[in-house]
């Protein structure tokens, strides 16, 4: 007989039936006569109980069926009395497909994230992380069905790139060379001529600039890609190399990438409702009891609306009604993460869309707007997380976004490129990036983003 997953299994009601299962025992436990296994084989939360009766089978084999041990069990379909479920398998065949010694790091529940995070090899196995990364995959399907039934295409752009997206040099170089066969070179100064690409080259810190490129070629279009950023901030909303999104699509005003941004998002929080049911419940009982009610709240309100000039205002009136925060507000303040989700957490209690901040904050590319001081940025606000999306529509005119080049020193001779669009055929447009660990967060109710990506990359860490 064939495997059957254990996420199919649970949902038959053919008892009776012989069935084939593999997994990995998560406990065992019993009588002297009958023992209880609790099987998992990832394909759901929920575990399937086996049911053995001693008597049938040989001791040795039966010593082997430990914490962590992969077996392979052909058995019976039952009714079950008591394992929360309605099926289980009675065995009438076991075999050990791999042994797991008692120095098994996972045998014991109830570890602590930060532990789980030194054997991040491991980690998949436990019930968080793995409803962590099933929902983690069923983000990635609902962001590509979102996007594809919109008539948008999945366009790739390059990891190794020579220019710098938000000119706030946090670029991880990409080199074949050392840095003393770099300086040979010419003497003392740094030249990258001989090196593999001839210049120097780094890893992409956004996609958004082929991105536009695209736009005004094929009309809309998204990327889904990793993205590296050497921000050496060690918070539980940073990582150096995190995944992200972004829409871009011609003849697009602000207004519109809002509304596609919002749109976007709940579509997401949806999929995860309707799609994860188990997984989500699981991660609302076991750490964050809001959970389930904060998704679904964000279906239900409007997200606010609101200039960065208003937003500051509030706080501004908080900060005098003795509201204290870490760091200062002013207007032309880059606002912390403190101030965003007093915004979106204490004052609207719902996500908040905020436009039109000062160009000193932005980057080069961003739309101005007539009053000389602000350009036409959206960022999306969400509780718990702060940030989720950056965005804008951009500048179309080809000599204000020069001047703006100018102003801000960006190294001309790499872009020209990119003037082109604006050169050809330029057009409005516009569009966001969202980071896919910060919607994971949002989704999964984790509290540090170390936790919603398989192999996390933070300062000093490289490892698995
Ligand atoms: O606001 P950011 O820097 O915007 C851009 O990169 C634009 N080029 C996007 C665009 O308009 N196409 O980054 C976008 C989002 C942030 O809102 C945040 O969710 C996420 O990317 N992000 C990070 N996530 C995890 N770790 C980091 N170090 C992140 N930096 C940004
Ligand atoms: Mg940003």
């Amino acid at each position: 007989i064939g495997r059957t997953k254990i996420v199919d299994l649970l949902k038959r009601t053919d008892i009776g039936a012989m069935v084939n299962v593999k997994g990995w025992v998560r406990t065992r436990r019993g009588s002297k006569q009958v023992n209880f296994i609790a099987l998992n084989d990832g394909s759901t939360i929920n575990n399937l109980q086996i049911v053995v009766d001693l008597a049938n089978f040989d001791e040795e084999m039966l010593k082997l069926i430990t914490t962590g041990a992969c077996i392979s069990v052909n058995g019976e379909m039952v009714e079950s009395v008591g394992s929360g479920q309605k099926v289980e398998v009675q065995a009438r065949e076991i075999e050990v497909l791999g042994i797991c010694d008692n120095t098994y790091p996972l045998q014991k529940k109830g570890h602590s994230m930060e532990f789980l995070r030194e054997i991040a090899h491991l980690r998949p196995r436990t019930n968080t992380f793995g409803a962590v990364f099933r929902i983690r995959h069923n983000m990635a399907i609902a962001i590509h069905k979102f996007f594809h039934e919109k008539g948008f295409f999945y366009f790739h752009t390059p990891i190794i790139t020579a220019s710098d997206c938000e000119g706030a040099g946090q670029m991880f170089q990409v080199t074949t060379m050392n840095l003393y066969d770099l300086k040979k070179d010419e003497g003392g100064s740094i030249s990258y001529e001989n090196d593999f690409f001839g210049k120097q080259a780094s890893l992409t810190v956004s996609g958004q600039l082929e991105g536009e490129l695209a736009a005004t070629a094929l009309g809309a279009i998204y990327t889904f890609g990793p993205t590296f950023r050497a921000e050496n901030s060690n918070t539980p909303r940073h990582l150096a190399e995190f995944w992200m999104i972004e829409p871009e699509v011609a003849f697009n005003d602000i207004t519109d990438n809002m509304d596609l941004a919002e749109e976007f998002i709940k579509y997401c929080v949806k999929w995860a409702l309707d799609n994860c049911a188990d997984d989500v419940k699981f991660l609302n009982d076991m750490f964050d009891k809001g959970l389930i009610e904060r998704l679904q709240g964000v279906l239900k309100d409007d997200f606010v609306r609101l200039s960065y000039t208003d937003g500051i205002k509030i706080l501004e009136e908080a900060v005098a009604k003795g509201h204290k925060f870490e760091f200062p507000v002013y207007w032309g303040v880059d606002l912390a993460s403190e101030h965003e989700r007093f915004l979106v957490e204490e004052h609207f209690k719902r996500p908040v869309i905020l436009t039109d901040y000062p160009k000193e904050i932005k980057a080069f590319y961003m739309k101005q707007n007539e009053d000389g001081k602000t350009v036409r940025a959206m960022d999306v606000l969400f509780p718990k997380i702060g940030e989720i999306i950056g965005g804008s529509e951009r500048e179309a005119d080809y000599n204000k976004l020069m001047t703006r080049i100018e102003e801000m020193h960006i190294p001309m001779k790499d872009m020209w490129w990119y003037l082109d669009t604006r050169k050809f055929g330029t057009c409005p447009h516009s569009g966001f990036g969202l980071g896919f660990e910060r919607l994971l967060l949002f989704v999964t109710g984790m509290a540090n983003i170390r936790d919603v990506i398989p192999f996390p990359r933070t300062p000093r860490n490289a490892d698995f």
